[in-house]
This record gives C-alpha cells, sequence and structure tokens, in this order.
C-alpha cells in the first residue's frame, strides 16, 4: 500500500545574513528561484502534499515556489521563532493525518529526491524519526549528529555544543522525515530553552526517544546538503549546480571543450553529439539539437538550434530565435524572435529581429532588419534562396520575395517581388580624372598653412 506523505518546506526565515532586500530563497541558482529547485526535488520524492511555510517576502515566495502542476498551500510564520515553531505553522496540514511527514528547507537548493525518498523508506522500516545527515570536513555553524549504537541520540547545535561534540563532523542537514501520525504530539513538546531561546526541530531526537520512539540518521551526499546563508554561499551553490550538470550533459553525449567556462540554466537541453565551445552562456529556453556547433563567446536564450546548425562565435540568440536544419548565425550576429530556415546563412554583423528567413538564404554582412519604429514592432518576412546584398537595411513592415535579390546597402521600404533585384540607394556617378584634381587642392592648402605658421 502507498504512503501518503506531507512535504513541508520552511522558507520563512528572515536572511539576515544574506544581506538583500528579498528573502534568500527568491535568489537565483542556474537562472531559477533557490525555492523553485526545492519544490521540483521534492515533487519527486512522490509527496502527496505540499506545505510552504513563509515568512518574509511572502507573497513573492508563494509565487516563485509555484513549479509545474504541483499544488502548494502555504502557511503563513508570522513570527520567526525557529525550525520547530516553523514546522508547526503547518499544523492544519499536519493535523489531517499522513503516513510521512517530510521536513525541508528551501535553502537547500542542490537537494535531490533521493535522500528524501531515503528518510521515508526509514520511516516505512520502523523509525518515527529519520534525520537527513551529510559529512563535511567544515562542520563549523551546522547541528551534530551523536550517534549511539546505530540509533540517532541527539543533534546539538554548534552553540550548545561541547569541544568533543564539535569534532563530530557528520551534520545535520536540517532534512528530516517524522512518523505522520505522531508528529503533532511530538512537535508541540518542543520548548525553547536553549542558547538563542528558540524552538529547534533538532530537539525533536530526544523527545521522540524519550517517549520510546526509534530515531536514525541516513547519510546524504554533502554537496546535495550544502545550505546558502550568504552571498558566498551562493556563488558556491552555483557552482557546484553548474559542475553537476555539466558533468550529466556530457556524461549524456554532449562534447564540451572547456566545460567549467559554459553556463547552463536550469531548463538547458542539450543533445547528444551537439559541441559547445568556451565561453558560452545559456539564458533560460535554450534547446540545442543533435550535431549543433555552439562557437565561443555565445549568448542563447529562449532560442531553438536545430540538428547540424552552427553558431557564433560571437553570436546573440535572444527568445524566439529559431534556427532550423544546418543553418548559420556567424559572428556579431544577433537574432530575435526570428526563424532562420535550413541552410540558410546569417553569416557577419547581422541584426534579425521580428523576422522570417527562408529556407537557403544568404543575408549578407551588416544587413539590418529595422523592426522598430519607435513605438510599434514590425516583420520582416525574407523568401526562400534570397540573396540580399551587404549592408541593407530592411525596413518593416517589409517582404522579400523567394529568389528575389536585394543590392548591396540598399534601402528597402517596399515588398520586394519573387525573382525581383531591388536597387534601393543612390545611383553611382563617375567623374574621370577628378581625383587627381581634388588631392592636388588639398595639398596646395596643407602646404599654405605650413608657411604661414
Ligand atoms: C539549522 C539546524 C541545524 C542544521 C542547519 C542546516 C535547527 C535548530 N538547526 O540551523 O542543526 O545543521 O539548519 O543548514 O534547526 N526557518 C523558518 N522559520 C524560522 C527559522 C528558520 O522558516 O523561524 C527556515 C529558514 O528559512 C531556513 C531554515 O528554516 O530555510 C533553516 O533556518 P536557519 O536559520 O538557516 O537554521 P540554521 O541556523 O542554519
Ligand atoms: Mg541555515
Amino acid at each position: 500500500m502507498e504512503r501518503t506523505c506531507l512535504a513541508i518546506i520552511l522558507a520563512a526565515g528572515d536572511s539576515t545574513r544574506m544581506k538583500s532586500s528579498k528573502s534568500k530563497v527568491l535568489h537565483a541558482v542556474a537562472n531559477r528561484p533557490m525555492i523553485a529547485h526545492v519544490v521540483d526535488a521534492v515533487a519527486k520524492s512522490d509527496t502527496s502534499s505540499v506545505a510552504l511555510v513563509v515568512g518574509r517576502d511572502a507573497d513573492d515566495v508563494a509565487k516563485a515556489a509555484q513549479v509545474g502542476s504541483v499544488k502548494i498551500e502555504t502557511y503563513l510564520q508570522k513570527e520567526r521563532l525557529g525550525t520547530g515553531h516553523a514546522v508547526l505553522a503547518a499544523r492544519d496540514a499536519i493535523a489531517r493525518g499522513y503516513d510521512d511527514i517530510i521536513v525541508t528547507y528551501g535553502d537547500v537548493p542542490l537537494q535531490t529526491e533521493g535522500p528524501l525518498k531515503a528518510a521515508r523508506q526509514g520511516l516505512a522500516d520502523g523509525s518515527d524519526v529519520v534525520v537527513i545527515g551529510f559529512h563535511t570536513d567544515k562542520p563549523t555553524g551546522y547541528g551534530r549528529l551523536l550517534v549511539k549504537d546505530g540509533e540517532l541520540i541527539a543533534i546539538r547545535e554548534e552553540r550548545e555544543a561541547t569541544d568533543a561534540e564539535r569534532a563530530v563532523n557528520w551534520c545535520n542537514s536540517g532534512l528530516m522525515a517524522i512518523n505522520g501520525r505522531k508528529a503533532l504530539d511530538l512537535l508541540s513538546r518542543i520548548g525553547n530553552a536553549n542558547a538563542k531561546g528558540e524552538y529547534y526541530l533538532t530537539d525533536l531526537v530526544e523527545i521522540a526517544r524519550s517517549v520510546g520512539g526509534r530515531v536514525t540518521a541516513v547519510d546524504a551526499p554533502e554537496i546535495e546538503m550544502t545550505g546558502c546563508n550568504n552571498r558566498a554561499e551562493l556563488a558556491m551553490i552555483e557552482r557546484l549546480w553548474q559542475e553537476r550538470r555539466r558533468d550529466e550533459m556530457m556524461i549524456s553525449g554532449v562534447t564540451m571543450i572547456a566545460p567549467e567556462t559554459v553556463f547552463l540554466s536550469y531548463d538547458t537541453a542539450i543533445a547528444q553529439d551537439a559541441l559547445i565551445e568556451p565561453n558560452v552562456v545559456f539564458g533560460p529556453g535554450a534547446t540545442i539539437d543533435s550535431g549543433a556547433i555552439i562557437h565561443a563567446f555565445s549568448h542563447i536564450e529562449g532560442a531553438h538550434v536545430s540538428a547540424g546548425a552552427i553558431v557564433g562565435p560571437f553570436a546573440r540568440l535572444r527568445p524566439g530565435a529559431d534556427l532550423a536544419k544546418g543553418s548559420k548565425v556567424g559572428n556579431f550576429c544577433e537574432v530575435k524572435n526570428g526563424t532562420i530556415g535550413e541552410g540558410a546563412k546569417v553569416n557577419h554583423l547581422t541584426y534579425i529581429g521580428d523576422a522570417k528567413v527562408g529556407a537557403g538564404a544568404n543575408i549578407g554582412a551588416g544587413t539590418i532588419t529595422c523592426n522598430y519604429d519607435g513605438v510599434n514592432k514590425h516583420e520582416t518576412l525574407i523568401g526562400a534562396n534570397t540573396f540580399i546584398g551587404s549592408s541593407s537595411s530592411l525596413v518593416a513592415p517589409v517582404s522579400i520575395g523567394d529568389n528575389a535579390y536585394v543590392a548591396a546597402g540598399s534601402v528597402i521600404t517596399a515588398d520586394v517581388p519573387a525573382d525581383a533585384l531591388a536597387l534601393g540607394r543612390a545611383r553611382q556617378e563617375l567623374k574621370p580624372g577628378r581625383a587627381s584634381v581634388l588631392r592636388a587642392r588639398a595639398l596646395a592648402i596643407k602646404a599654405a598653412k605650413k608657411a604661414n605658421a
């Protein structure tokens, strides 16, 4: 029989150490608020319900936690009186009666469902409280797990620990699982007679044992349990997230020449056999298909690059850029809300915005789609197999028919039919011998100035 489970996410803290105008759980890791990463992990641990305990920036935190189809109830912890007090803010949810309760923190964004599931398994195996611990070389600041004969006997907060207890390097991640039928009784016994005068959730260990309950601990990878209290830890968590995701991608068949210089977003999707050169940044919403090449120093966001397409170096793909198979967007080109047809080439110093470029088109260097009139955006349609001469301005709304030519340096303000040649520039004049006359005159002026000096 399936065990029912309530997950309680604590995110009410004041984030004092973050020194920020917003709650720390709203700060982004891989371009997504920390709290959303946590909700994702919780959703994968087969919970029936999710309760989010909010305090500071309650509305924003609740909004940022809404990811996917996970249904979340929020509970307000009005006063921040400690982690034990915070869990009881969700008292009404707990009182509905679940087999399992898991408690997790909104500021531990690298957690995955693995440790949460392991803790639930501990409950299924007969424990009343299962604490998720981790081993670390730097235990300072964390509660320490004190173990005897395979059972967890206490969690000692740093402030209350003896020197011997401080030497312990098995630490409390803060995450735990509690027998849902006994949770309310156990939680209501937590007091605040300690160094901080707070209700410590960690007291649950000794409380459960004092009433004859069984308490155990499971171990989790240190990286997953890293908590975020300040900006330095935020940067470290970002680094750890990036390393973990890049490794997953490379293992799945993506080539990265200098992975430590590639930055991914939480939802970046890169298919097997894509090649990512150094110093590439992926904003949210990027999808790169098999065999595509992203040359160095490109920035890609909200864009799709099809199989075999080539991007960069120094290209910028903005939201709505969609490159078809075998197309090319080269150096110093920007594409925004624009489709580049199969095999089309946009190779040098070009801006394609609010435009459709047909298959096989060749867009010359320095071409600009003039999509904005200062108020509204307009569309440019460029047909298949067209040839747009270098340094042309295509003033939208405008369309260029299939197989048409646009002469270099044209300013195109009217539609060009298929197969036509459009010249939108002044006709060239030739004045034989005129250059030497001009040069002689300039040299004479210079000589006169020198004589008068
Ligand atoms: C807590 C644990 C410590 C553990 C560490 C892991 C306690 C007493 N201590 O310490 O054993 O090693 O986490 O990171 O539990 N929160 C609320 N309301 C409150 C207080 C906290 O919602 O009144 C939330 C915070 O937003 C945060 C989490 O609970 O997400 C932990 O709070 P924090 O103040 O960071 O606890 P630590 O001192 O780090
Ligand atoms: Mg903390």
